[in-house]
């Protein structure tokens, strides 16, 4: 397994709802479950040598569920990331969220630049958390930033890696491999452009109850699969 270990591994983290309703519980009692779930995988990509661990936390669609779990996820958010501090100091994680800031609360976005600052340094892992973010957004905004440069140097030639310089995710590989957990298998616009040549790995497992093991048996499947990127080999 050792050969194959992805740099970047991204996460759809699905069924908190469904893993609390099981249990007769509300579905915040899943989202606090499922900040275990984050922790367990972060330290298990930090152990397994993974650069790059990515969770989908909350998607441009998702303000659009009820306001109550809304307002509670999004104080989870910022508690989390106050509280996991040393940990992630204790790991060398470096922390960044991405996704469309200008939606989020002046008091969350200074817990996430608190954050990315105290952690910038640390370089065993990097933990990508997607937060108001969707694929299409991604893409848009990128080409709105392009045109405005382009206005002014018309002749200028744009090719694939020119434009995805302009992508809220330049900084970080492609994901290698993409997680959804809750037997859900669609993309939810989410990375819509990085994904292109990403190996997909689907489980019924809820994402509650994904824990190391269940990290390791997709990456035991990732290091089978054989990635030819449209090529012959
Ligand atoms: C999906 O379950 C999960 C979310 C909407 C994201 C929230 C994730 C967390 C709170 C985990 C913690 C994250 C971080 C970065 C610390 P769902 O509500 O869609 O479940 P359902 O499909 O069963 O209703």
């Amino acid at each position: 397994m050792e050969k194959a270990i992805p740099a970047h591994v991204s996460v759809i983290m699905d069924g908190n709802g469904r893993w609390a309703r099981q249990r007769g519980l509300e579905r915040i009692q899943g989202h606090l479950e499922g900040v275990k779930s984050v922790r367990a995988c972060t330290e298990e990509c930090v152990r397994l040598g993974v650069k790059y661990l990515s969770v989908f936390a909350f998607s441009e669609e998702n303000w659009g569920r009820p306001a109550a779990e809304v307002e509670f996820l999004m104080k989870l958010l910022g508690k989390t990331m106050i509280e996991e501090l040393s940990t992630l100091m204790d790991n060398g994680v470096r922390f960044v969220v991405v996704g469309n800031r200008a939606r989020l609360a002046p008091s969350l976005l200074s817990a996430i630049e608190d954050l990315e600052n105290k952690t910038a340094k640390n370089d065993v892992l990097t933990l990508i958390v997607f937060l108001s973010y969707s694929g299409k957004w991604d893409i848009l905004q990128a080409a709105r930033r392009l045109a405005a440069e382009l206005a002014a140097d018309p002749g200028r030639s744009v090719g694939e890696q020119d434009f995805a310089a302009y992508l809220s995710t330049a900084a970080f590989p492609d994901p290698d491999l993409l997680i959804r957990t809750s037997g859900e298998q669609r993309i939810s616009n989410y990375m819509l452009w990085q994904t292109a040549y990403t190996e997909f790995y689907f489980t019924d497992v809820l994402w509650p109850d994904f824990r190391e093991e269940h990290l390791r048996t997709a990456l035991e499947e990732y290091a089978r699969r054989d990635r030819r990127y449209g090529k012959v080999k």
